[in-house]
């Protein structure tokens, strides 16, 4: 600044302060007029315009992705770029940069002109900084992943099943069946799973175990992981109504009006033993026959398996089936069906119909 520069300067300032202005009421009353303006603003974008709720906060959801608010969005993002420890250091030493460097502006910048454009550094460095801000946010909002929508399943226990049975066909019956019976499994030709409509399967898996397998998989034998905390597709609450599709095979026992097994002195094939086959056989030996041994029709119970025949025709003592029905280890195989034994008056009623020579009646 040169001496006439500083005259006039000096004879400004000489001059606004004889008119002066007061900082009470003048500067205090643009100051309430300013604030009363952004108040009026603020209250009525949150009248009108509101803000989106997310849906109430849900301990148990861990597929939630958090993120800081929008105005702390380019930190997070720059975060990023610090890997590991580097973090840590990060957040102080910049931190310290910024207070320092800020401290310090009056020493370093010493040049009495106030205009942005007689600070060409200090101004470009602002608006870099700006734009750095500004391309930071954008950048952590486009790859911030979609939140989860919410909850698809809020309503009955029907309504869930159905969630369920739709997710379930779209993502799990390529590998599982549409009902849970088994199917080859993709990629593994030859290969064929367990049916989860088991009524074994069902007593003793929890809806945990089962929520677990379908949330992280079972890598090893060639399940995907479909939580979307493991890179899949399904919310916590999209597997759980797979989980009640999954339950909804369960049949409860009726006992009631059942007819009393142990009372049937001629069994029928079709009227008593069939039903016990159909329950309690043909989720495995059925369409997908394990052991080679499928109990569709008469004739396949009587004539398929790998050891067939599994029932010699009056002589129950000598089937296999019986035997495996009775835990008698054989040669093709240990107890049927596997872990949960039918009922002592169901394997009599068995072993009734095979010893009256095992007919199509
Ligand atoms: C790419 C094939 C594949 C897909 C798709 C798949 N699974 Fe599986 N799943 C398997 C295999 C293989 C196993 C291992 C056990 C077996 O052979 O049954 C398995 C096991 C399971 C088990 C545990 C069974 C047990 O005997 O303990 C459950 C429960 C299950 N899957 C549910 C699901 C559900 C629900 C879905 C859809 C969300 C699904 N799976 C999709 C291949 C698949
Ligand atoms: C959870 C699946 C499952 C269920 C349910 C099941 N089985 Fe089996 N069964 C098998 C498997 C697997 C084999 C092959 C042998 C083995 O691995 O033990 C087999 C083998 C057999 C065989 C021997 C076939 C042969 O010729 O080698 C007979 C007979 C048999 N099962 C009868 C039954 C009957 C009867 C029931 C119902 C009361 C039943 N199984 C229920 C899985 C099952």
């Amino acid at each position: 600044m040169n001496d006439a520069e500083k005259q006039a300067y000096l004879a400004k300032y000489k001059e606004k302060k004889a008119s002066g202005e007061l900082f009470f009421p003048h500067s205090i009353g643009k100051d309430a007029v300013v604030s009363l303006f952004i108040f009026i603003v603020l209250i009525s974008l949150a009248t009108f315009a509101g803000v989106p709720a997310e849906p109430p906060a849900n301990p148990s959801d861990s597929s939630y992705v958090p993120r800081p608010e929008w105005y702390f969005l380019w930190m997070f993002q720059l975060l990023k770029y610090f890997p590991g420890k580097l973090e840590g250091v990060a957040i102080m030493g910049l931190g310290l940069l910024i207070a320092v460097g800020l401290f310090g502006l009056p020493f370093f910048d010493r040049s009495a002109r106030r205009h942005p454009r007689n600070r060409p550094v200090a101004s470009l460095a602002m608006i870099a900084i700006v734009l750095v801000i500004v391309a930071l946010s954008i950048q952590a909002v486009v790859t911030t992943p979609p939140q989860a929508e919410a909850l698809v399943v809020t309503g009955s226990d029907e309504a869930k099943i159905a969630a369920g049975e739709k997710l379930f066909i779209e993502y799990c019956a390529v590998c599982h069946g549409e009902v849970g019976e088994g199917a080859e499994i993709e990629g593994q030709p030859g290969e064929f799973t367990n049916p989860l409509n088991d009524q074994d399967f069902l007593t003793t898996h929890t809806d945990d175990n089962i929520f677990n397998v379908i949330d992280y998989g079972w890598d090893s034998l060639g399940m995907p992981p479909f939580g979307l905390r493991y890179g899949g597709a399904l919310t916590d609450p999209d597997s759980r109504a797979v989980v009640a599709f999954i339950r909804s095979w369960y049949v409860v026992e009726d006992e009631t009006g059942a007819e009393n097994l142990a009372q049937v002195e001629t069994p029928s094939f079709n009227q008593h033993v069939k039903p016990i086959f159909d329950k309690r056989c043909a989720s495995c030996h059925g369409r997908r026959a394990k052991g080679g041994y499928s109990v569709e029709t008469y004739e396949q119970t009587m004539t398929s398996g790998d050891n067939a025949p599994v029932i010699i025709a009056g002589d129950a003592a000598n089937s296999i089936l019986v035997q495996m029905l009775r835990g008698i280890s054989t040669p093709a195989g240990g107890q049927m069906p596997p872990g949960r034994p039918l009922s002592a008056d169901q394997i009599n009623l068995i072993e009734r119909w095979i010893n009256q020579g095992a007919q199509n009646n």
